[in-house]
């Protein structure tokens, strides 16, 4: 199962536009993949599913990691990075075994010139502390805010070609 990960919980960010635009391009490909958003963890996450702590309101949470084999990352840049939020619900989830051996595709975004490069580099070390093995196509997608139409829909032949290849690489893997 594969699982896409819309990796900020900002409201309206183009990141779920873009993951969501990820999810189009697979069901045209007849590969059926769930979105999870950030936005919808506990808003207590960093108290209530830390150190052995699990709520509730994690738990469905929890069992869609455990299912996806393949997970695919939309990372928008923040301060030069990936957001916190994200590194926060790698902790939330169960280690080893919730990305342990598992696939994954990193998407870097963002406003500015070059698309999340450094945050998707860190990314991908946490992603080799956990295990889970990164697709060597990792894609850096830059001025978001002008590339995307009010449907979410990438504008530039450059995203829309690379986005296709990686995601048919990807589902190769
Ligand atoms: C807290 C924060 C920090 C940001 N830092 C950067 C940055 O370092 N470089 C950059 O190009 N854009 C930065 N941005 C802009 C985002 O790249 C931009 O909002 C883009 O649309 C992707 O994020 P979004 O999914 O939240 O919309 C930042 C945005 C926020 C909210």
């Amino acid at each position: 199962m594969i699982t896409i990960v819309a990796s900020t919980n900002r409201p309206g960010s183009s990141t779920l536009k873009i993951a969501k635009y990820y999810q189009r391009q697979l069901a045209k490909r007849g590969v059926e993949a769930n979105v999870l958003s950030l936005m919808d963890l506990p808003r207590e996450i960093a108290f209530s599913d830390l150190y052995g702590n699990r709520s509730a309101e994690f738990e469905p949470v929890q069992q869609l990691v455990t299912a996806t084999d393949r997970f695919i990352f939309i990372i928008p840049e923040y301060n030069g990075s990936f957001p916190g939020i994200l590194k926060v619900f790698i902790d939330a989830c169960n280690f080893p075994e919730s990305f342990y051996d598992k696939k994954a595709a990193l998407v870097g975004i963002s406003s500015g010139k070059y698309g999340n490069i450094r945050g998707v580099e860190h990314f991908t070390g946490v992603c080799h502390y956990v295990n889970l093995h990164v697709h060597p196509m990792r894609l850096h997608i830059p001025a978001i805010n002008k590339d995307i139409d009010a449907e979410g829909n990438p504008q530039s032949e450059d995203t829309i070609k690379f986005i296709n290849q990686q995601l048919d690489r990807f589902i190769k893997m």
